[in-house]
């Protein structure tokens, strides 16, 4: 049985995770199936944004699963860990743009599979938090790294050592997500999130989203050179050319990826 339902359009694709009995924590077999879709969507240049959600509106994601990980031993969580880093960073690495829709509780893994994503769109009923302390563990997906950088280490540190968990309303005046969904609009929002990404030029959007993910651990001299060197890449491209003949016609511009 595949773990996601995938409904592709165009450019963007929406992934739901299909567990909701389970409210879809992060199992051996959903990891796999996500690893590859990232993989798949990241080698080939259709897909250009992603949106990540899931199944009913209990919860977006429910973290690790519980009851497969009370069989692990040790090495099997320490594998599964190795298995989660690798596929969130590759989610962050790619060149789509990925949207976490979130429709309910992401918890401990859930909040760090939003994290990884790019941007947050949020229903009224979303609930984030990293709240493994709580079960003796820390965030092991790159949670405590992520969500530092993201809204400070005093907020981070707020959230993780006490384990709560935050509110839709909370999480947007913080910053942790990015748009607040109308009740019922959830993918609506993200969808027009992601088609306000995929109208723009290709190359120019992977190149601002990796500039801004590797200049952040940089000193500001160094990040600034960096951008400089991703300005580079895109000076070459017949995209920026379109861009300006577009403006000069006064019409929308039409993106080739070159
Ligand atoms: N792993 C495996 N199964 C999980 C799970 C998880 N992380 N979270 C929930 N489930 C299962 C429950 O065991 C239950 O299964 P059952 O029907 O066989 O008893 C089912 O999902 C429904 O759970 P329930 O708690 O009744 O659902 P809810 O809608 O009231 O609440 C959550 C949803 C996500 C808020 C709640 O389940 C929860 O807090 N889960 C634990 C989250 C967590 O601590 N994650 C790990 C962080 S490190």
């Amino acid at each position: 049985m595949p773990e996601f339902k995938v409904d592709a359009r165009g450019a963007i694709e929406i992934w739901t995770i299909d567990g909701e009995s389970r409210r879809n924590a992060v199992s051996r077999a959903m990891l796999r199936e996500l690893g590859e879709m990232v993989t798949r969507v990241s080698t080939g240049r259709q897909v250009r944004a992603v949106i990540v959600t899931g199944a009913g509106d209990k919860a977006f994601c429910a973290g690790a699963d519980l009851k497969e990980r009370a069989g692990m031993s040790e090495d099997d969580v320490r594998a599964f860990l190795d298995g989660l880093r690798v596929t969130l960073r590759a989610v962050e690495q790619s060149d789509c743009v990925f949207i976490a829709a979130l429709n309910g509780a992401a918890l401990g893994g859930g909040t760090e599979l939003a994290l990884a994503c790019d941007l947050r769109v949020a229903a009224p009923a979303a609930e984030l938090g990293l709240t493994e302390v709580k079960l003796g563990i820390i965030p092991g997906g790159g949670g405590t790294q992520r969500l530092t950088r993201l809204i400070g280490p005093g907020r981070a540190k707020d959230l993780i050592l006490t384990a709560r968990r935050l509110n839709a309303a909370e999480a947007f005046s913080i910053g942790l997500v990015n748009r607040l969904a109308p009740e019922g609009h959830l993918l609506e929002v993200a969808f027009q999130l992601a088609e306000a990404v995929v109208v723009n030029a290709p190359i120019a959007v992977s190149t601002a989203k990796h500039a801004i993910d590797e200049g952040l651990g940089l000193e500001l001299g160094d990040a600034l050179a960096l951008e400089l060197r991703k300005y580079e890449e895109v000076l070459k491209t017949e995209d920026r050319l379109e861009g300006l003949r577009a403006f000069a016609e006064k019409r929308a511009p039409v993106y080739q990826g070159r």
